[in-house]
C-alpha cells in the first residue's frame, strides 16, 4: 500500500523562459487541491516546486517536472538539462548565489532557493553532472 501512485504527471519547463515561469508549480498546486490534499501540505509542496521551477528556469537549458501522488506521499522529481551543479554542498548553503544581475533585478538571487526545498521536505536528495544537468528528489509525507 502507498507504493503505487495514484496519480502522476509530468511537466516541461523551459530554461530562460521566465514569461511562463511560475506556471508549473501553480498547476501543481490546482491537481493537489483537486485530489483534496491537506492545505498545509500543499504549501509545502508548492513552495519546494516553485523554487525548483525557478531553478531550472534560470540555470538549465530545459527541464521536466514530475508529480506522483500516492495515499502516503507526494513526491517531486526535477530532471535538467544545462551546467549542473559542481559542488551541491555550497550550492546548498543559505545566501550561496551565482545569479547573474539581470536574474537579481527580477528580486532572485538571494540563494534561499535549495535551503527552502530541504526545509520543506522530508526526504530531499540532488545529484548533478556538470555539463549535463541536475536531478532533484523531494519527499513530502501526507502524514
Ligand atoms: N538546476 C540547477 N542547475 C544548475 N545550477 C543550479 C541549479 N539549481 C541551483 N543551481 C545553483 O545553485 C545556486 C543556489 O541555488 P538556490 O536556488 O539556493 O539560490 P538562487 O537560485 O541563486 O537564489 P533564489 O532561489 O533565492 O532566488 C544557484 O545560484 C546556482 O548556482
Ligand atoms: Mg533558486
Amino acid at each position: 500500500m502507498g507504493a503505487e501512485p495514484c496519480f502522476q504527471e509530468a511537466f516541461s519547463i523551459s530554461g530562460g523562459d521566465f514569461t511562463n515561469a511560475g506556471e508549473v508549480s501553480s498547476r501543481v498546486k490546482k491537481i493537489l487541491q483537486e485530489l483534496g490534499v491537506d492545505n498545509k501540505i500543499i504549501r509545502r509542496v508548492t513552495i519546494a516546486t516553485y523554487e525548483a521551477e525557478m531553478n531550472v528556469v534560470w540555470y538549465a537549458r530545459k527541464g521536466t517536472l514530475t508529480l506522483s501522488v500516492t495515499p502516503d506521499l507526494l513526491r517531486i522529481s526535477v530532471q535538467d538539462e544545462g551546467e549542473g551543479i559542481a559542488d551541491i554542498e555550497l550550492a546548498m548553503r543559505e545566501g550561496y548565489s551565482t545569479a547573474s544581475p539581470e536574474i537579481r533585478e527580477m528580486g532572485f538571487g538571494a540563494g534561499m532557493g535549495l535551503p527552502n526545498i530541504k526545509k520543506n521536505s522530508d526526504e530531499f536528495h540532488v545529484s548533478s553532472v556538470v555539463g549535463q544537468g541536475t536531478n532533484l528528489d523531494i519527499v513530502i509525507r501526507r502524514q
